[in-house]
């Protein structure tokens, strides 16, 4: 056998070996592939998904209104949420689906998007911080603060205490931040540059919101556990979505090539975010990080504890957070 592979062309022998090495990636990915086995259903449950409109969180929407939630979709595009509410209900022949416009680049609209919910909601069970973006330009917003800091983490965390109380009405019940292994991508958390004051990368912009989230599950999660509140946060894997879509030409290109090779789909993608919201294995697992539907490790500076408290109060005074607001 070695003796005839030896033999084949220099060029066949080194295709033979990547392909090899490729396939064996490959059975890798799909070996580790995280899948959600709950069967649970969710009848009676109400559930919001922000960025439900594509990606991961459009499968996310899909796969809950399979199991009976009502589901509202957090979207800032009228259009494309109209559009992907069609779809979600044709593919789970579900019709509890609605949608609520939030804008997370806003706080007006964060705040607006909670007080609607307030009103017309009785019940909110699951609250899954799912919409992000990426490689983006620096940008502030008419709040002052970076764009992708503010989409990713400030938006989410005015919206989930704003939610709170009404979580913690409806207990047992579940906060699910969609982060990201990114957020190991840095070794420091400047406080004084959360808004790109002092320099600017947008990678860098992408880790800090990454591990804010991260830093905040873990600040939240001891103090709702009493009040049958969990809160988690994830890694959903490498999804092919349109996460990139504002990435320069080349890198597209390359994706485009790449990426199918290697990615999840995004109903994989949307695995351990189901899980969360629904396994009983986790009905009492709080303050955790996710990969594949399993615990995973974090940075050591996600794990600061004393980084996380100032963190979360500096972003308590960035979005003008009120002490009456404080539902925790
Ligand atoms: N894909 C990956 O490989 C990967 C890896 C790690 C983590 N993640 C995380 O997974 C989450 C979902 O991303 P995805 O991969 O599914 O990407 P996606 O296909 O680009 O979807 C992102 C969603 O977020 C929404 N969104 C972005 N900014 C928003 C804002 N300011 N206000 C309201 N909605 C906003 C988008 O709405 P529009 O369509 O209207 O723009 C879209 O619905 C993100 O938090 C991302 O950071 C993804
Ligand atoms: C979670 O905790 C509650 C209250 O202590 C308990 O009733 C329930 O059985 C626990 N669930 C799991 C899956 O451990």
């Amino acid at each position: 056998m070695l003796t005839f592979l030896c033999s084949l062309p220099i060029l066949w022998q080194i295709g033979l070996l990547i392909s090899v090495l490729l396939g064996g990636f490959k059975a890798y990915l799909w070996y580790t592939l995280g899948v959600c086995t709950s069967t649970k259903k969710l009848t009676g449950k109400t559930v919001i998904i922000t960025g439900a409109n594509t990606g991961i969180g459009k499968e996310t929407a899909i796969d809950l209104a399979k199991r009976g939630a009502r589901v509202i979709l957090a979207c800032r595009d009228p259009k494309k949420a109209a559009i992907a509410k069609d779809d979600i209900i044709r593919e789970s022949g579900n019709k509890n689906v609605v949608i609520r416009q939030l804008d997370l680049a806003s706080l007006k609209s964060v705040r607006k998007f909670a007080a609607d919910i307030l009103k017309s909601e009785l019940r909110l069970d699951v609250l899954i911080n799912n919409a992000g973006c990426a490689t983006i330009e620096k940008t502030l917003t008419e709040d002052g603060l970076e764009y992708q800091m503010q989409s990713n983490h400030f938006g989410h965390f005015l919206l989930t205490n704003l939610l709170l109380g009404l979580l913690k009405k409806s207990a047992p019940s579940r906060i699910i931040h969609v982060s990201s292994m990114a957020h190991a991508f840095t070794k420091t958390l400047d406080l004084n540059n959360l808004n790109s004051e002092l320099s600017y990368d947008t990678g860098t912009v992408y880790y800090y919101s990454k591990l804010s989230q991260a830093l905040c599950t873990r600040h939240l999660a001891p103090l709702v556990f009493n009040s049958g509140v969990t809160v988690n946060c994830l890694h959903p894997g490498a999804v092919q979505t349109e996460i990139f879509r504002n990435a320069p030409s080349w890198f597209q290109m390359i994706a485009a090539i790449t990426f199918p090779l290697f990615f999840k789909s995004a109903k994989e993608g949307a695995q351990t975010t189901i899980h969360l919201a629904v396994a009983d294995e986790v009905a009492n697992v709080t303050g955790e990080y996710f990969s594949d539907c399993k615990i995973a490790k974090t940075s050591k500076l996600a794990k600061d504890a004393g980084l996380a408290k100032k963190l979360w109060e500096v972003s308590e005074t960035l979005v003008k957070l009120k002490p009456e607001e404080r539902h925790y």
